[in-house]
């Protein structure tokens, strides 16, 4: 369906493509060549999106659950066999390395997948109203029924994935959708609107999608169109939605600086490996990536010979090279950031075990830093790059009191094996997500996803995502 030479992304009223004049050029932040181009929008494109969503979601509110999942199952099936092309354009837009952005589109494929196997459990119940001492034998039950229009608004980070995490289960309920993608992966996210919208079992004019920043961002936002807004991003951003979102749901999956303890007990190699991983895939760039890693005072000085290890192993180069474990950053400012970051934390006391420097092709290395204190910025705040602080600690207890000292909440792990240690961390630990013996960077696309504290609030993944694109319809029979 597609080639090489598709690289505008139009805006889609639904499924009519517009012919906008104003365009905006997308660059690879690898090499800077022009890889696709968005058609721009304001925000009376976006009003009129909206518009037709809110007549669209009638008709998909009336199509058939059995329709809708073969809708579904038809995506997923084509872009399987569309594999090679979705990864390249993913690699051109936000430089992923090409084996990291196959994975992302067979996870995408998964996301679909798992979309469909829950929207057969998307029932309600039945409600024995005579429990009550006031009650009395009635047929009262609840179901679910679409919110209506779905705004969704997406990040460069998983630029198909998280696209699909939400208008995968927001179209599945039978909700209209209007999507605002990254700016930095327009065709990414076009390329797979049009798979929805091709398809023969589509719901007519249910998926929009429209292009831009903050203008496009707050319409959607702020109209009473849409019922649910579903974003995924900064914790910034996040707040001026919950501000200016009014009374409907808003889900947001938000930021954190994911933590790690690694216990004298662990296994330190494996630790090490998962841990230069988690620390440095994507570039750092993902919402939970590993940043802080507390380490046994015990075993600290062999843990930091391994990492330094397993991270010296890592290539670093063209995104478009198989074996390429990190790309460049998404753009310069967060290179800047970096290394403004890690200035700063030397200039208080920290020491760089390894990278630090730019590249001579310009790229941010892997950068594991030591001696690194609670109130430096480069462990209390969301760095999003690759760098990962060491911090000794005398024990669990403190380990667990730092890693909870922070105003994320969103994934943390223990390497140990001690199994009440275990029991004791998934206790103490104020985070939307734990693992034990791996990476907080571990996501499977079938679990819970969400923070805690300024993490967001919401949870991602098929089964909740449908929870939060319908509402629950009370119903009485006397
Ligand atoms: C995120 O950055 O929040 C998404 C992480 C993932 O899906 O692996």
């Amino acid at each position: 369906m597609f080639d090489e030479e598709d690289v505008e992304a139009k805006i889609l009223f639904g499924s009519t493509e517009a012919t906008k004049e104003e365009k905006t050029e997308r660059c690879s932040p690898y090499d800077g060549i022009v890889v696709s181009i968005a058609q721009a929008c304001d925000s009376d494109d976006t009003v009129h999106a909206l518009k037709i969503a809110k007549e669209a979601a009638k008709e998909a509110a009336k199509t058939p659950l059995s329709q809708r999942i073969l809708w579904l199952e038809d995506v997923a099936k084509r872009l399987e066999e569309e594999k090679e092309v979705f990864a390249l354009m993913l690699t051109k837009e936000v430089a992923k390395p090409i084996a990291f952005s196959r994975i992302e589109v067979d996870r995408c494929i998964e996301t679909i997948k798992l979309t469909v196997l829950e929207l057969a459990n998307l029932a309600g119940e039945t409600i024995p109203t005579d429990i009550m001492p006031s009650g009395r034998k009635t047929m009262a039950y609840y179901r679910r029924e679409p919110a209506g229009v779905i705004a969704c608004i997406t990040p460069f980070n998983f630029p198909l994935n998280l696209v699909a995490h939400k208008i995968a289960p927001a179209l599945g309920a039978g909700n209209a959708v209007v999507l605002k993608p990254t700016p930095e992966a327009p065709m990414t996210a076009y390329m797979l609107a049009k798979l929805f919208i091709s398809s023969e079992y589509a719901v007519k004019d249910a998926l929009s999608v429209v292009y831009g920043d903050a203008e496009v961002g707050s319409t959607l936002v702020k109209s009473d169109i849409p019922r649910v807004i579903s974003f995924t991003g900064s914790v910034p951003v996040g707040n001026i939605i919950m501000s200016q979102a009014g009374i409907k749901k808003v889900s947001l999956e938000l930021g954190g600086n994911a933590a790690t303890y690694i216990d004298e007990s662990a296994d330190l190699e494996l630790a090490a490996a998962r841990c230069a991983f988690g620390a440095f895939y994507n570039s750092g760039q993902v919402c939970i990536s590993l940043q802080r890693i507390y380490v046994n005072a015990e075993v600290y000085g062999e843990f930091a010979t391994l990492i330094a290890m397993e991270t010296a192993k890592l290539k670093v180069g063209s995104p478009y090279e198989d074996d390429t474990f990190m790309g460049p950053l998404i753009d310069s400012e967060s290179k800047e950031r970096a290394k403004n970051w890690i200035a700063s934390a030397k200039a208080e006391g920290a020491r760089v075990i390894v990278g630090g420097e730019e590249t001579v092709e310009g790229l941010f290395p892997p950068t594991v830093m030591a001696d690194v204190t609670d109130e430096m910025k480069i462990i209390c705040e969301e760095v999003f790059a690759p760098i990962v602080s060491l911090v000794s600690v005398s024990n669990y207890d403190t380990a667990v009191k730092k890693m909870n000292d922070s105003p994320y909440g969103l994934q943390f792990s223990i390497f140990t094996n001690d199994l009440k240690m275990t029991q004791n961390f998934i206790d103490d630990a104020e985070c939307g997500g734990v693992v034990i013996n791996d990476i907080p960077t571990l996501r499977f696309d079938v679990q819970p996803y969400g923070g805690a504290k300024l993490s967001g609030v919401g949870r991602e993944g098929p089964k909740w995502a449908l929870e939060e694109f319908t509402e629950i319809k009370s119903i009485v029979i006397c």
